[in-house]
């Protein structure tokens, strides 16, 4: 079924199409990878769909509901969410703080309770449920900003769990994450719901080989290939947008 639609979604930056005419279904238990050379447009298509710029067409449609000009925080309320690929965490405060925040956000109670989370033994339990399955345990009451930058991009993680969306956005999940510890970002996706629709950005095709079900290929704007992993890579467009930029074949298996 689907739960996530994105219908001929155009934008300009300066007269260069960074979304040509984009559309995409992401149906409910979906394991997605959208893979596509640098400049391809790939954080853009998030960020349009996130409300973070705003297409100069198109629509997206989110559980049915058309939330195209809906602000980023509704959609989030309506179960999008996404991670950055630069992660936007606050430095002083701590795993946590961050987690906990997130569950008092999905219940709608985030402000006002805040303080007060450590008297709410459901949050408590939950806070360290997620924080144990990203393996953040020990570092829970550390400041983000005396964190790794790999342990970072797992509370990003970590965050988006707690706020249970419908449908999860994941830009470039394991940039920066050192490669010991990308078994654990594996690990936590493979918590996550089975009914949850996840598309992921990703670099690393042996990643996106284990993860996904589906690969879709963005390049220049325009989606080139949209079908199973197994033949992602036999796809002439696909070898062609990947040569075409990086001059060799290194990043496409
Ligand atoms: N806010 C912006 N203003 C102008 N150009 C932008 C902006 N954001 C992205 N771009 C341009 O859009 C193109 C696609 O960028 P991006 O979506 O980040 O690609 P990807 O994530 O696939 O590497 C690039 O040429 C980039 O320079
Ligand atoms: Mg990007």
């Amino acid at each position: 079924m689907s739960v996530f639609d994105v219908r001929n979604l155009r934008k300009s930056f300066g007269g260069l199409a960074v979304a040509d005419d984009v559309s995409l279904v992401l149906n409910k238990g979906d394991r997605t990878a959208l893979i596509g050379p640098n400049g391809a447009g790939k954080t853009t298509l998030v960020n349009l769909v996130t409300g973070l710029d705003r297409p100069d067409a198109g629509s997206v449609f989110l559980d049915g509901h058309d939330i195209t000009t809906a602000s980023p925080s509704s959609r989030v309320k309506h179960g999008l969410v996404r991670s950055f690929q630069v992660t936007r965490l606050f430095s002083e405060m701590t795993p946590e703080e961050h987690v906990a925040l997130g569950i008092l956000q999905r219940m709608g109670k985030a402000g006002r309770m805040f303080a007060d989370y450590r008297r709410m033994p459901e949050v408590v339990a939950e806070t360290a449920d997620i924080l144990g399955l990203l393996n953040l345990t020990h570092l829970a009451l550390v400041p983000v900003s005396a964190i790794a930058y790999g342990q970072q991009r797992l509370l990003e993680i970590a965050l988006a769990m707690a706020l249970r969306p419908k449908v999860l956005l994941l830009d470039e999940p394991a940039a920066g994450v050192p490669s010991s510890d990308i078994a654990l970002i594996e690990n936590a996706l493979a918590q996550l719901p089975p009914d949850l629709a996840v598309l992921m950005i990703e670099h690393d095709m042996d990643f996106v080989f284990r993860f996904a079900r589906r690969v879709i290929v963005l390049a220049a704007g325009t989606i080139i290939f949209d079908g199973t992993p197994s033949e992602v890579s036999k796809d002439a467009r696909v070898r062609e947008a990947y040569l075409g930029s990086y001059g060799d074949d290194r990043s496409i298996a």
